[in-house]
């Protein structure tokens, strides 16, 4: 099956009035192809509602992170019902930086992915392994017990992207070769056919985030495994649109 490939700007907890306004106005303009690229772009809580009405209807808009209870006395969080309310259809899940500096566990992650599927969203989930992880040659195995925590809860698999971010590519300027991804890709489509069944892991897209750029998003394209990317830094700049028409 094809799956449609999918990029997505995660631009953290970063930006001003100023420069939201002049990232929405060069994606405005931008010859993109969104027909045969789902686009979607994640800015700080604070934006998101402007980003929604300001922003081209073919990108989609999504929360970087959302609570698992529908509303009341979580100060501080997203709800998944009012980002649904508010026409934001997308939201991350499990961010290594929401896992590392914010402690979620596997399970914390993992409610609060099929919550938002229950209002409607779609959801891009999280998974990676840390430097120490991989060193110690559990990369796969940190992979496969986060997504078994999703596959404890998950109903339907139609509203999930997976992100492979390994941690120790993330912000560091050094990326994971191609190779490196597809290993650990190819490893996530067995654990879903395995899991999941076939039908549902031919049609998960499976995207690798950890310093992609325009420079060397091209190198991806030659394995099957990568359906997609989760773009930090250069989702911030000019080069995000070189990366979301990486097949022209
Ligand atoms: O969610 C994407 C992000 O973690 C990757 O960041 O800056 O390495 O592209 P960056």
């Amino acid at each position: 099956m094809a799956r449609k490939f999918f990029v997505g700007g995660n631009f953290k907890m970063n930006g001003s009035l100023e420069s939201q306004k002049k990232i929405i106005e060069a994606l405005n303009a931008a010859k993109l192809n969104t027909e045969k690229v789902e686009v979607v772009v994640a800015p700080q809580a604070l934006y998101l509602l402007n980003t929604r009405a300001e922003l081209r209807k073919d990108i989609g808009v999504a929360a970087q992170n959302v609570f698992s209870k529908a509303h009341g006395a979580y100060t501080g969080e997203n709800s998944a019902q009012s980002l649904a309310d508010a026409g934001i259809t997308y939201t991350l899940t499990g961010h290594s930086e929401r896992r590392t500096i914010f402690k979620e566990s596997d399970e914390f992650v993992a409610d609060k992915t099929q919550y938002a599927i229950e209002q409607g969203l779609i959801v891009i989930a999280c998974i990676g392994e840390t430097l120490a992880e991989r060193e110690a040659d559990k990369t796969i195995e940190v992979c496969v017990r986060q997504l078994n925590a999703l596959a404890a809860k998950v109903k339907d698999w139609s509203k999930v992207v997976i992100a492979y971010e390994p941690v120790w590519a993330i912000g560091t300027g050094k990326t994971a070769t191609p190779e490196q991804a597809q290993e650990v890709h190819v490893e996530i489509r067995k654990w879903a056919n395995e899991k999941l069944g076939a039908q549902i892991a031919d049609a998960l897209r499976i995207i690798y985030g950890g310093s992609v750029n325009g420079g060397n998003c091209k190198d991806f394209l030659k394995f099957e495994d990568i359906d997609g990317f989760l773009v930090g830094g250069a989702s911030l700049k000019p080069e995000f649109h070189n990366i979301i028409n990486v097949h022209n």
